[in-house]
């Protein structure tokens, strides 16, 4: 298969990781006779700099002529510190989701066996839990009306049903696929849009009959996923409700540097990793690579390339079993591996389909 893949490197980490992705993408095409092709662009901080824009028409052009987007990180230390900047390097993410129409962002929780130990969570009760989160990405208070004055701010969180239901026809799909259990988190005891969401999802539901879908407030499933995530299978929610449980979820693996996601909707599906771009890790060579290499996965699985998928997933289990990890996974009193090593180890274990020649 040929792919053009675009890919966004940003800020802080993203270049490091951004490295690993392809690199492992490079493994993949060479074992199973694919050709990727690759075209870099700039956003954020670092298109701020160069270009003033953290999402340049150019990038935009760049990811619009690609089959898929490969980014990795954006944001930088001097824009938090300054409430007051003009434009900021998250604009540019926001922009590339909106302009892309990609309202649909697929975050996949998995504990693998070997990390559960170093969750912050007791380990029993981790242990096997395998959810998906569903989170709407394109509206909410994220895109809404907003006022910023000196004395009064607000956002508002407005969605319309053809909104709504395009990403629970996501969700519903989803769970149909897995376990068959859909949890639609919202706030409907308080906010108008989330009985918009409720109404919405309940009046689907009979068109999928095998699916048990169940509703939760938020504040309730941000309990829930530290008491008991393995109750959870695939859950849905808005923006705002989706940016903040997937950052406690990613979490319940052990660390925050595993999880990947897909951005799917109208245009060039983008695959990131959840995190962000850890500026004060810039250049270090001790960023963890797999939440990017994982986006890789779900990056070839969303072309149909299953069996290269499992096999970048199996390269990423036997790096751990190897005990090739970076210092946020490593255990104590062994050697932690940087980032290119890493990321040098997957790849070559891809390549050789894991017979020897992954040596560490
Ligand atoms: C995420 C990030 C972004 C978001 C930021 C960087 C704008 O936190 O992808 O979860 O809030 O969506
Ligand atoms: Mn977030």
């Amino acid at each position: 298969m040929r792919l053009d893949i675009a890919v966004l490197p940003g800020d802080g980490i993203g270049p490091e990781i951004s490295a690993a992705g392809v690199g492992v993408l490079e493994a993949v095409a060479a074992r199973f006779g694919h050709a990727f092709r690759y075209r870099y662009a700039h956003c954020g901080a670092e298109a701020i700099d160069r270009m003033g824009d953290p999402f340049p028409e150019e990038t935009y052009g760049v990811c619009r002529a690609a089959d898929a987007v490969l980014f990795s990180a954006v944001g930088h230390p001097k824009y938090d510190l300054d409430p007051a900047a003009p434009v900021r390097p998250e604009q540019g993410l926001l922009a590339m989701r909106r302009r892309l129409g990609l309202y649909a962002n697929i975050r996949p929780v998995q504990v693998f066996p070997q990390l559960a130990c170093l969750s912050p969570l007791k380990e029993e009760r981790v242990r096997g839990a395998d959810f998906v989160c569903i989170r709407e990405l394109t509206g909410g208070m994220y895109f809404g009306e907003k006022h910023e004055g000196a004395d009064v701010a607000w956002d508002t969180n407005r969605y319309t049903r053809p909104e709504v239901e395009r990403i629970l026809r996501v969700a519903f799909r989803t769970a149909m696929r897995r376990r068959r259990r859909l949890t639609v988190v919202d706030k409907a005891n308080v906010l108008a849009s989330s009985r918009l969401w409720r109404r919405v999802a309940q009046e689907m539901a009979p068109q999928y009959p095998e699916v048990e879908a169940t509703f939760l407030y938020v504040d309730n499933a941000a309990m829930r996923l530290v008491q008991d995530p393995r109750w959870f299978d695939v859950l849905v929610t808005e923006n705002t409700f989706g940016d903040i449980l997937t950052d406690e979820a990613s979490v319940v693996g052990g660390s925050m540097g595993l999880l990947p996601s897909a951005s799917v909707g109208d245009g060039t599906p983008v695959f990131e990793p959840v995190h962000g771009s850890w500026p004060e890790a810039a250049g270090k060579d001790i960023a963890n690579p797999l939440a990017q290499v994982l986006s890789v996965a779900m990056l070839l699985e969303h072309f149909g390339l299953a069996d290269e998928a499992r096999a970048v997933r199996l390269a990423v289990q036997a790096s751990l079993e190897a005990g090739v990890r970076t210092p946020d996974l490593q255990e104590p009193g062994r050697r932690p591996c940087g980032t290119r090593e890493v990321a040098r180890w997957i790849a070559a274990h891809v390549l050789s389909g894991g017979a020897g020649g992954a040596g560490g």
